[in-house]
């Protein structure tokens, strides 16, 4: 069920029995030489997809552009900076709880993003602290990132085992071969090397690491991992986003 396919009526009629959205979020950056620019977006785009439509859980749109600036030497990445990124976040979930929305559910595809999406979070909870008495009703965030569930991770290293690296992760590129096997793409490449040294900025990451890759064989994804590993991620989301939503 997602928000944009919806009329202000249909909305209007959700939130007389529900308050809960999941709202996905990304990046826009490199992904190495066979990885979608949009990787970190359409994984849980997708995902919350497939979660969603079962529970009958609204889906927000994708916020899919976030925290990038290490891959900025790479075309085609966009980044925010981290207070554009929690404004953008603030003004996202205040826009929704105006109207009703109380438990906003954020899956996400990047790890870059989480110190600011954990920051956004704070600032509307401490927004909402400085009004005294206020009574309007408490809003309620969670993060997950549709990597971090147990089963997920033991698909990965069943597949993958330490090949699984950090960036362009053969584990993220399958999900979106999955997703758009239209799109799958095909390059040579190297096994890559495990992470020699952390890098200070982009044009020192692109020189670490030059095909944008860290430690990651993405070489080794298939759609069919990717299958599984959707499938696998959005089992538990379903679990957790139920959860979230009868927390007391
Ligand atoms: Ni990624």
């Amino acid at each position: 069920m997602r928000l944009q396919l919806k009329t202000w009526i249909e909305v209007e009629e959700y939130l007389k029995t529900r308050n809960g959205i999941i709202i996905p979020i990304g990046s826009t950056e490199q992904h190495g030489p066979i990885g979608l620019i949009g990787t970190d977006a359409i994984c849980p785009e997708v995902i919350a997809g497939m979660a969603a439509d079962e529970i009958g859980a609204m889906i927000g749109p994708t916020i899919s552009v976030g925290m990038a600036q290490h891959h900025l030497a790479f075309p085609g990445s966009i980044a925010l900076r981290p207070s554009t990124l929690i404004a953008v976040i603030k003004d996202y979930v205040l826009s929704l709880a105006r109207n009703g929305f109380e438990r906003f559910y954020f899956l996400n595809g990047h790890g870059g993003n989480i110190a600011s999406v954990n920051a956004a979070f704070s600032e509307i909870h401490s927004e909402r602290s400085f009004e005294k008495n206020s009574a309007r009703p408490a809003i309620r965030c969670r993060l997950a990132n549709w990597f971090q569930f147990d089963a997920v991770k033991a698909l990965s290293t069943e597949f993958y085992a330490d090949r699984e690296g950090s960036h362009a992760t053969p584990s993220e590129v399958a999900v979106t071969q999955f997703a758009y096997p239209d799109y799958i793409k095909t390059a040579e490449m190297e096994r890559a090397p495990d992470r020699l040294r952390a890098f200070q900025d982009a044009e020192d990451y692109r020189a670490i690491h030059p095909d944008g890759r860290i430690a990651a064989d993405s070489f080794l994804a298939k759609p069919e991992h990717g299958r599984r590993l959707a499938e696998a991620s959005a089992e538990a989301i379903k679990v957790d986003y139920q959860a979230f939503l009868r927390e007391s």
